[in-house]
């Protein structure tokens, strides 16, 4: 994997929930951040964003740890909403299917 392809994903997913948790006062009733199973078992070939969700798991960690709220869901493939499910067809599904056998 590319340095400039770690990054731009780095630089949305990780960055894009730190920057929430920076800017929004500390009292929230939620702070509900979409994680991946892959945080925990692992993507192959997406070891980006696989950085990306442990890094979500453990700003929920934090939060919590600073007595603020902070939940990080560690979702399995969403086959009927989402990017995988209007991609289902093309290639990146494909490469998914082969990735998990089927
Ligand atoms: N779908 C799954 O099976 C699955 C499984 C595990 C985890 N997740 C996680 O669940 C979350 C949502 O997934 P999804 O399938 O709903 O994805 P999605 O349909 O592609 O939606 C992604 C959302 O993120 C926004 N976004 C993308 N890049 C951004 C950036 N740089 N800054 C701010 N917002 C940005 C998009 O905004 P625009 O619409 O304006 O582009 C869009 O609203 C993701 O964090 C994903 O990792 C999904």
């Amino acid at each position: 994997m590319t340095s400039t392809a770690f990054e731009a994903s780095v630089r949305s997913k990780a960055r894009g929930s730190w920057n929430p948790h920076e800017v929004l006062p500390n009292d929230l009733d939620f702070l509900v951040l979409l994680s991946s199973s892959g945080s925990i078992i692992g993507n192959r070939g997406q070891g980006n964003y696989n950085v990306d969700n442990t890094f979500q798991d453990a700003l929920a960690y934090y939060r919590r740890f600073r007595g603020l709220r902070g939940t990080s869901l560690d979702l399995g493939h969403m086959l009927d909403v989402g990017v995988i499910a209007e991609r289902m067809d093309d290639l990146f599904a494909g490469s998914l299917r082969a990735a998990f056998g089927n």
